[in-house]
Parts: C-alpha cells; structure tokens; sequence
C-alpha cells in the first residue's frame, strides 16, 4: 500500500496502476460501513484508492471541523489489506492560498441538508471533483446513507460529462439498527442508546408503508411522535421525498420515495433513510 500526500505524486503514482481504477473518498475514522465500500471496489477493480481528507470547506462555522474525530494510524491498518494508495493530502495541498474556484450544485441542494447546512454542497462538490480530477477513477463508491450528497455526486458526474462511473453502496448498520458514522464515536452512552431510534422510525415508516399506508403526512407524524419521545432527541428534518429530484411529496407517497432524517443528539446531528419501493 503506497501512501501519498502530495498531489504531483498522486499523478505519477496513478498513472502506474492498472486499470479499472476504484475509487472511495473518506473523511477517514474509518468503520465498517468505510470498509464496505473499499471490499466492493476491490471486487469489481484492477486497483483501488482510497482517499482520507477531513474536507474544511464542508463544515459550516458553528460545526464540528475541529471535533471531526481523527486517528490516520486506525484507518491506514484497516486499508492496508485491501488497497493500494491512500491519498493523505493537507488542507493547504488541496485548498492553497489562492484557491478561488467552486462548483455550486443547484436546485438538488435547496433542501434537505443542503437547507440546514448552507454551503455544505458546494464543499463537497468542490473536493470530490478535484478528488476525481486527481485520481482520475473508472468508478467512485459512495454510501446510500448520504442519500443526497449521493444524487449530488450523480447529478454533478451527469451534468458535466464526467467519465466515470458512480457506484452506490448500500448503509451498514449496528446490531441495533443505528447506522454506521464517525459522528457516533461523539455521543455519551445515553444519547447512544436513544439514537437507535432513528432506524426505529424509519423501520415504522416502512412498516405503515407495507400496510398500505400512502399519505406521507401521517408517516412523517408517526416518525416524529417516536423520536420526540427520546429526551435529548431534537429533530432537524423528516422528509419524504423522489430519491433523485429530493423534491418533497406533501400528500401522496409514490415510490420509489427516499424517507430521511436529520436529529440532534446534544451536539452530535446524525442522518439516516431509507426508500420505499
Ligand atoms: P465520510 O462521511 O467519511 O463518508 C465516506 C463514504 O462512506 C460516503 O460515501 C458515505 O456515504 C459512506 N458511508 C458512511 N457511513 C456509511 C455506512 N454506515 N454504510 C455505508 N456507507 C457509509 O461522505 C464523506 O465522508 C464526505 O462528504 C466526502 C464524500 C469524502 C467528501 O468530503
């Protein structure tokens, strides 16, 4: 496993590696919900980068930048059977002091978590591009848990002829059905236990789904009454809404529909979804 933190070695190491290239961009702590992503790349790909850089220009001013949890020796362990270059990069490699260009995705990012974190989306298409300019991919793996950073990817990879391949993953859960992030490294013990209840909700509103029911108001109303009974719970956003377009379906649910969320637990804000086929 060769490791590289500067962007001229990259290329060069790059263009040594057999194709087809896969290609996985991480913000690193890296947990099995990482690691899935990485095994299907290695599955389907000659070789395999992976990419850690906690990304800054994501992260609004009041979030958690500076908490983001870190430990490069862990995740160089966990890749080291499984890939071949990890691209380390520093905040200056990647944004150098004159850096002053920006990809601004459009209607896709007004809602959802493109609403409660203003300038989120554009941060993140801005380095995934320049990832994907850098390593040049035959495909990019990305989790379904980030539903719409995922349509983002798409959307983006689409609207300006990029040529690859976007590979969605499916979400890694824990025993009790939280979903897989490095974000609940942050949480105490209590709001631990009470996050188990995001997948809770969401398995209620597969389950009234099933039953057969299809006003998304009365889903949306069952999710929020579970979750608000957890003490610390706050909640962000329940939506219910076209996997691909995000836009919200107020009355009726028609499938495939993308049901997510965004709760507060203290400080530590958690998403999750599911779609209802
Ligand atoms: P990060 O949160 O580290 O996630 C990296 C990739 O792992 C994303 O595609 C994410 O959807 C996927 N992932 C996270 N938890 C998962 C789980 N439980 N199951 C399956 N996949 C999971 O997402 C980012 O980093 C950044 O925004 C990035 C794309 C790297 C740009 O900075």
């Amino acid at each position: 496993m060769q490791i590289s933190e500067k962007i001229t070695d990259i290329r060069e190491i790059r263009s040594q590696l057999k194709e087809p290239v896969g290609f996985v961009p991480t913000m690193g702590y890296l947990h099995e919900g990482h690691l899935a992503l990485v095994r299907q790349a290695r599955e389907e790909n000659e070789s395999v980068v992976v990419s850690i850089f906690v990304n800054p220009t994501q992260f609004g001013p009041r979030e958690d930048f500076r908490n983001y949890p870190r430990d490069t020796e862990r995740d160089l362990a966990m890749l080291e059977p499984l890939t071949d270059v990890v691209l380390l990069p520093s905040p200056e490699e990647i944004y150098p002091e004159d850096f002053d260009t920006w990809v601004l995705p459009g209607d896709i990012t007004e809602r959802l978590e493109g609403a409660a974190r203003p300038g989120h989306f554009r941060g993140v298409a801005t380095v995934v591009i320049k990832l994907f300019n850098i390593v040049r991919p035959t495909r990019a793996y990305f989790g379904q848990k980030d539903a719409q950073q995922l349509a983002v990817v798409k959307k983006i990879a689409a609207d300006l002829d990029m040529n690859l391949q976007i590979i969605a993953c499916p979400t890694l859960r824990e025993p009790d059905g939280l979903a897989m992030s490095s974000r609940n490294s942050l949480l105490t013990k209590e709001q631990r236990q009470e996050a188990a209840v995001l997948y809770r909700s969401l398995a209620r509103a597969q389950e009234l789904w099933t039953r057969g029911e299809k006003n998304a108001g009365t889903i949306r109303l069952e999710m929020t009454e579970l979750i608000e009974r957890e003490p610390s719970a706050d909640i962000s956003y329940i939506s219910i809404a076209h996997p691909e377009t995000l836009k919200e379906m107020l009355h009726r649910v028609k499938p495939p529909a993308l049901v997510s969320l965004a709760v507060k637990f203290g400080r530590t804000r958690l998403i999750d979804n599911i779609v209802l086929e």
